[in-house]
């Protein structure tokens, strides 16, 4: 059984994670985190209550932190791509549950103490609360059984960034936080942009799911009108990226991804920032910044294939549930 604490700055495809995990057979969800980026941290806090309460979620929901630890690639939100409210424009009633009223930092801190190496963290948002938790606690790698990231990317095959030609969103939004994280040595696998960007879905997979999914499948068929519509005009078919999701998938079923192991290190200035560089032979190099930083996992290959079978299996749990 993975027990988990899901991180997240809830849009539209953190939601279909969500929703991934909480139907994931052998999953223990432990508690929502969140984090601005897709949305500002009240509309993101607001949509992970709801979605929790929308699909009998029971966990506790933590606000997290509202802005970077240091300079960011982007401000402002990606409205265009989440909708104004980061689910897609979706109307639906003022949550009545309530976040706890303790920072998702100290959250993360304390459940880590009280279940020491029990703990995953799938954190597919900016790594803010993960950072100030190891500024709070520099021994809280010892204290966690792994981190899943969804975030950067390595420029292998055909891809770049998607905030600037080398970053990913979710680095470029806080690269001081990633580079903290990433060398803080706890246990973490790091599933970019090479990755996510080979794991397509389209129109029919989600009309599978909403045939097959309950309210689920019709709830990702809502909130991803607006998803599609985005990635329609960039790319003239409606077909997106899995991103949030695969880091869930990897969680679930490592074997489904290929990785390279190194210190990887994330640009914090200039016209680079929110790049994530693999050091993979720090040795062979006279500069020392990737010397001495603990290894991490960054997927490189996927079983695309795979991926999505294992989405539509878990969800399928959702018309029983
Ligand atoms: C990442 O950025 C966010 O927009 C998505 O939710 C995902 O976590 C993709 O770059
Ligand atoms: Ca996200």
């Amino acid at each position: 059984m993975k027990r988990v604490i899901f991180d997240t700055d809830i849009g539209i495809d953190d939601a279909m994670a969500l929703l991934f995990l909480n139907y994931a057979p052998n999953v223990k969800l432990e508690a929502i985190c969140t984090v601005s980026g897709n949305a500002s941290i009240t509309d993101v806090n607001r949509n992970a209550l709801y979605v929790c309460e929308r699909f009998g979620i029971d966990v506790p929901v933590y606000r997290g932190a509202s802005g970077p630890i240091g300079p960011a690639l982007t401000t402002g939100y990606p409205d265009f791509v989440h909708g104004r409210n980061g689910l897609g424009n979706l109307k639906y009633p003022k949550p009545k549950r309530r976040s706890k009223s303790i920072p998702a930092a100290e959250a993360m801190l304390r459940m880590a103490r009280e279940n020491p190496g029990q703990l995953s963290i799938v954190a597919v948002g900016r790594l803010t609360n993960i950072a100030h938790a190891l500024n709070l606690c520099p021994e809280l790698p010892d204290l966690l059984k792994e981190l899943v990231v969804m975030g950067g990317v390595f420029m292998g095959g055909d891809h770049g960034g998607n905030v600037s030609p080398v970053a990913e969103a979710n680095m470029g939004g806080d690269p001081a936080a990633a580079d903290e994280v990433f060398g803080s040595g706890i246990s973490t696998t790091i599933v970019g942009l090479d990755v996510t960007q080979n794991t397509i879905m389209d129109e029919s997979f989600v009309a599978k799911l909403r045939e097959h999914a309950g309210d689920a499948g019709q709830f990702i068929h809502d909130i991803t009108r607006y998803y599609f519509d985005f990635y329609e005009s960039i790319n003239h078919a409606r077909r997106c990226p899995i991103h949030d999701s695969s880091a869930v998938a990897y969680l679930l079923a490592p074997k489904l991804y290929t990785y390279k192991e190194g210190p990887v290190r994330v640009i914090s200035e200039g016209l680079a920032m929110g790049q994530t560089i693999l050091g993979e032979h720090p040795e062979r190099y006279a500069i020392d910044a990737w010397r001495d930083r603990p290894s991490c996992r960054v997927c490189v290959g996927v079983d695309a294939k795979g991926v999505r079978a294992l989405y539509q299996r878990c969800l399928s749990n959702a018309a029983i549930a």
